[in-house]
């Protein structure tokens, strides 16, 4: 069987013999080159053919040995290890290290990685500065991002991307401090003064400290909530090509350092449609307020006039495999945090849209974004630091992604086509001559 396809161009009659020349699962990302469509033309001067594929749902943007989904199936690794093998025997700092680096540490190595995080946590007097000048009531992913780009002006010398040892140096910086950013734009806007860092906690308890401690000399976090804080960032640690990991390559392309480049990362999760949905999801939850309101609800979506938070996928059409795993964690948490009348109406809206054929012929499940925003709530996050929480794991994808790109033989800045449909020529009427 030949590894090719033929077309036949109906315009000219001509036949174009294509390589298929990516995938290696068995079933799964076969791809032609669209590259190789510009032999396909109708004259010499023609330009040659073109894909065109807005939101990019069909064409690979790059070859990529990170995270793997089968959306069809439920199925997410990283690196190859299932997402349930890591949520139960793995850390966030593992699993960052594992996504960075390619495998998984061997003890010295996590010793060291786990030493070099702890040590990057502090950040410049001048970036507290800086945030102090934000207005209290400032959204706090607004203030992450500006600060993960103001950091690019204090580390001019991670524009030096080239070198290998200069960009573990700024992932280790990256990951060590947006945690401490995270707190600092929450006590900004709580008139809180700062909390620093704490060497003896780990990455999840420091910043369940940052955030909430008061008087107490050591804040010890409840075991049970440090430990689903760490699941909650394994889970969404990365996941592949999705517009947040597509704006962090698109912006890296150009070879910017790579704060800027988070920063545009960050931006891109912002959205109600990429990881600001978890915000949503409980603003839309407190809305609906009780479970006898959910069908009236629901039939409001069916009517589009609105979109179910926390509900559909891109690349999954079947049940999203990290919302199964928090939808166990959230009665786990909740157990300790206290009843939250929230989960019951989120189980009834799902236990309604899961039978509902509206949801069922466009296979649309609950996503991440559905149980964790229940979960931050209970664990007492305000509601616009959800997609912070989202952004602190994601930078380690983020920087996974953008090594693996600056590594790639095929590396290129990022510059898509398009399909011209303005005006061809137009004469130039000076301003007197056009109508008042
Ligand atoms: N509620 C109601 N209908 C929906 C929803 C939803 N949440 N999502 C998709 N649909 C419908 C949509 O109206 C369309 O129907 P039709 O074909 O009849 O016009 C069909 O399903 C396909 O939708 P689409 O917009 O073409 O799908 P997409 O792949 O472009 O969008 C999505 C994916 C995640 C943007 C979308 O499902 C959505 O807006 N969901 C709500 C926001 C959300 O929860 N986002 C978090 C995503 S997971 C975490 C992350 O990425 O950060």
């Amino acid at each position: 069987m030949a590894d090719t396809i033929t077309v036949i161009d109906n315009r000219t009659g001509k036949q174009y013999e294509l390589p298929i020349k990516y995938g290696t699962y068995p079933t799964y990302g076969a791809a032609i080159n669209t590259g190789d469509l510009r032999d396909i033309k109708v004259s010499d001067d023609d330009f040659g053919l073109m894909g065109y594929d807005p939101g990019f749902t069909n064409t690979a943007s790059c070859q990529s040995a990170i995270t793997f989904i089968d959306g069809e199936k439920g199925i997410l690794k990283y690196r190859g290890y299932s997402i349930e093998e890591l949520a139960e025997k793995s850390s966030f700092l593992e699993v960052a290290y594992l996504l960075v680096f390619g495998s998984l540490p061997t003890q010295s190595e996590m010793k060291d990685w786990t030493y070099n995080i702890i040590h990057h946590s502090f950040i410049h007097e001048n970036i507290k500065k800086f945030m102090d000048g934000f207005r209290y009531d400032s959204h706090p992913m607004g203030v992450m991002v500006s600060t993960v780009a103001a950091l690019s002006a204090f580390y001019p010398e991670s524009k030096d991307i080239m070198d290998e040892q200069n960009r573990v140096h700024q992932v280790y910086r990256l990951i060590a401090k947006m945690p401490t950013i995270a707190a600092l734009a929450y006590r900004h806007r709580m008139g809180y003064p700062y909390t620093l860092p704490d060497n003896e906690l780990s990455y999840t308890g420091n910043f369940l400290s940052m955030m909430f401690k008061m008087t107490a000399r050591t804040y010890v976090a409840n075991p049970v909530l440090e430990k689903a804080l760490d699941v909650l960032f394994i889970l969404h640690a990365d996941h592949e090509q999705n517009c947040s990991a597509s704006a962090m390559r698109g912006v890296g392309s150009s070879q910017p350092d790579p704060y800027v480049s988070v920063a545009a990362a960050a931006a891109g999760l912002y959205g109600p449609s990429h990881g600001g949905a978890n915000e949503q999801v409980l603003r839309m939850l407190r809305e609906i307020g009780t479970k006898d309101r959910v069908p009236e609800y629901i039939q409001r979506v069916k009517d589009r006039k609105f979109r179910l938070m926390g509900f559909g996928h891109r690349v999954y059409k079947s049940y999203d495999p990290r919302a199964t795993i928090l939808r166990e964690m959230t009665a786990q948490v909740l157990d300790i945090t206290g009843k939250n009348e929230l989960l019951e109406v989120a189980m009834e809206l799902e236990r309604i849209a899961l039978e509902d054929e509206f949801f069922v012929d466009r296979k649309l499940y609950p996503n991440v974004d559905f149980y964790s925003g229940i979960i931050y709530q209970a664990m007492g996050f305000q509601e616009d630091m959800f997609t912070v929480l989202f952004a602190i794991p994601r930078t380690a994808g983020w920087l996974a992604q953008w090594i693996e790109m600056l590594n790639d033989e095929e590396f290129k800045i990022v510059r898509p086509r398009q399909i011209y449909t303005g005006e061809d020529v137009r004469g130039y009427a000076p301003i007197d001559a056009r109508p008042k």
